[in-house]
């Protein structure tokens, strides 16, 4: 149980010395991933290579269709590649079977969606606690944990709302107190705030930035440039390959 095992450790993360060498979070190579439609193949990813550091914060760009949902997805161990080495946090996922994927993907990936995922009918706290109630956390610790998360991302007075209750920009930061519950090495976002008005966009990326200054590692699919330039590297994906890979102005 991850969360039990890091009890009193709060916040930082990506710090396991147990993990051999000194790789990246991410490392790939030679990546290739190919969708078997039945009636034609589509090479979606065409060799990418990437490797990112513990608490480095990426943005993935390029146009639609350029392959971004398909790199994030391999990244978080929602599907694997048709080709080539993925280690993640120093395990080597290809060839992976899918309990192998549910396990890895369960205990370092956190994620943020675009249409924030969060369950309708159970309040914002119960949305938060969830993960922890998986990983079979206590409820006296759970509490403690959500409350602290909640605070986290600025958002106390809300806990006990519904999502319904809530604006996009409120219910984006439940789910992202959500993705944060169980301490994930590495927390991905696709298109986090392509639902939300130009000022709560602002907001979410003000709370991704928070979160990175606090040795979180955060990779995220934007296609705002306004918002990729408050990162700290800009990775362009364009037709299945790694176009350009620069730091930004934030990286000094
Ligand atoms: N499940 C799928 N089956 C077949 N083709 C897919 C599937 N998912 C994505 N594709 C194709 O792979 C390419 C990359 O898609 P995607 O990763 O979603 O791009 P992006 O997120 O950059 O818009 C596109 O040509 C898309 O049509
Ligand atoms: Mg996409």
């Amino acid at each position: 149980m991850l969360f039990s095992g890091k009890n009193g450790k709060n916040g930082k993360n990506g710090k396991n010395a147990d993990v051999a060498g000194n790789g990246g979070i991410i490392e790939m190579r030679s990546l290739r991933k190919v969708y078997d439609t039945g009636a034609i193949l589509v090479e979606a990813l065409k060799g990418i290579e990437l490797s990112v550091a513990r608490e480095e914060f990426v943005a993935i760009v390029g146009p639609s269709g350029s392959g971004k949902s398909t790199l994030l997805n391999i990244v978080g161990c929602l599907d694997v590649a048709t080709e080539g080495s993925y280690l993640l946090d120093g395990e080597e996922v290809a060839g992976m079977d899918l309990d192998q994927l549910a396990d890895i993907r369960n205990r370092k990936v956190g994620f943020v969606f675009q249409s924030f995922n969060l369950l309708p009918h159970i309040t914002a706290f119960e949305n938060v606690e969830m993960p922890l109630l998986f990983q079979g956390v206590g409820a006296r610790r759970r509490r403690e944990r959500v409350e602290e998360l909640f605070e986290q991302v600025g958002l106390s007075d809300r806990m006990h709302h519904r999502p319904v209750e809530l604006s996009g920009g409120q219910m984006q930061r439940v789910a992202i107190a959500r993705a944060l519950a169980c301490e994930p090495a590495l927390i991905l976002a696709d298109e986090p705030t392509g639902n939300l008005d130009t000022t709560s966009g602002r907001d979410i990326l003000g709370l991704f930035e928070d979160l990175a200054g606090k040795g979180h590692t955060l990779v995220l699919i934007t296609h705002d440039m306004a918002l990729a330039q408050r990162t700290r590297r800009i990775v362009r994906i364009q037709d299945g390959r790694v176009v350009e890979d620069r730091p930004t102005t934030q990286a000094a």
